[in-house]
């Protein structure tokens, strides 16, 4: 480690962690076992994404992670569903349907999906079967009692939060953490009311709001992508910074092959808040089906990630790139194909001048 180099502190530096960087959960594919580990190698944070996976392959996925390090955590995604009308899914998927089949796919009926839960009962067994170091949420805030479960097995927990409201509300369900999410983040927004637009705040500000409604550890997460803005979201307070997009080019990270190719030639466009994938407000680069979609999307998750599903997956394997949902912050550009623990190294200020 070289002096210029900012260093772990806090809670972040009480798990082991050496540098104030944290691998960001990326569910559905981004974050595999192998970016998790290269986090702890590089002596920051990794975090599985147990979103999408079943309870099986969550178990899995855990054990795999154990094997190399036991610096990590899991994100869940907390149940927080939003209805949708079974006139406005029949509309969107009506919209669809021309897509679907020039794929030669079936898109679901309403009644198939809208209860889905993430299997968040089962989720939470294995995590309190066998414990992990931390156990982060997003898109809802869970019970207190499912956040004191995981306290008895030794595990701190950390929450996704979007403004100070969800801030103060997640204190008082006694988190341990909070990983404070600005508009900029790529993927979905955190937010637990994604029927309110997702206010448009520099993460400096929404740090300084969420510290005067909490006095936990926060982690900044949304848009930041150099040494500069690392130390910039320290100086405003936070313990430590959360970055997803910039590592999903990464040799270890699970993104497809589309995905990391979209992230390379869209590179030059501009990235959209949009429902159109998956009835949340989520954060992508645009392309034909953001600009075709957006205005016709009605919220509904997770019905509608379940709707658009069979046309994304078909997409991928086809490698077509105007039909995915390529995920991606405001700072997508500084994404590269470089190691992931170089990438985190780097942003902790490794190889700076001083
Ligand atoms: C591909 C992708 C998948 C994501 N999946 C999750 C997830 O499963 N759980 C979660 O809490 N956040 C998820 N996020 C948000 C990230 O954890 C993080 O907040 C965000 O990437 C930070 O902004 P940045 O992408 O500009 O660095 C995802 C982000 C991306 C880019």
């Amino acid at each position: 480690m070289t002096d210029t180099q900012l260093t772990a502190t806090g809670l972040l530096a009480s798990l082991g962690a050496e540098i104030p960087l944290v691998a960001a959960p990326m569910a559905g594919g981004p974050s595999t076992p192998a970016l998790v580990v290269a986090a702890a190698d590089a002596g920051g944070l990794g975090f599985l994404a147990a979103g999408y996976t079943s309870p099986d392959e969550l178990a899995g996925l855990i054990a795999q992670v154990r094997r190399r390090t036991g610096l990590f955590g899991v994100n869940l995604f907390a149940p927080n569903p939003t209805a949708v009308s079974a006139n406005a899914y029949a509309r969107y998927r009506e919209a669809l349907l021309p897509l679907a089949r020039g794929y030669g796919v079936e898109l679901p009926q309403w009644q198939t999906s809208e209860r889905d839960d993430d299997s968040w009962d089962a989720k939470l067994a294995v995590l309190t079967r066998a414990p992990v170091p931390v156990v982060s949420f997003t898109f809802g805030i869970p019970s207190a009692e499912v956040v004191a479960r995981l306290h008895a097995v030794g595990t701190l927990t950390a929450q996704s939060v979007t403004t100070a409201a969800e801030a103060a509300l997640a204190t008082e369900r006694g988190v341990d953490a909070l990983v404070v999410q600005s508009y900029a983040a790529g993927g979905h927004s955190a937010t637990t009311t994604p029927a309110e637009p997702v206010a448009e705040i520099a993460i400096e500000q929404l740090l300084a709001d969420v510290r005067r409604a909490s006095d936990l550890p926060v982690w900044a997460a949304g848009g930041i992508v150099t040494p500069e803005q690392v130390r910039l979201a320290i100086a405003a307070g936070a313990e430590a910074v959360a970055v997803g997009t910039v590592l999903v080019r990464s040799p270890e990270s699970g993104a497809s092959a589309a995905y990391k190719r979209a992230l390379a030639e869209l590179g030059e466009g501009d990235t959209v808040l949009t429902t159109a994938f998956s009835g949340r407000p989520a954060r992508a680069l645009r392309n034909a089906f953001t600009e075709g979609f957006t205005s016709l999307a009605p919220l509904g998750y997770p019905a509608i990630h379940f709707l658009t599903s069979p046309i994304r997956r078909a997409a991928t394997q086809a490698g077509d790139i105007d039909a995915i949902n390529v995920w991606a912050g405001t700072g997508h550009r500084e994404a590269r194909p470089d190691p992931a623990a170089q990438i985190l190294r780097r942003l902790a200020g490794e190889g700076l001048a001083r």
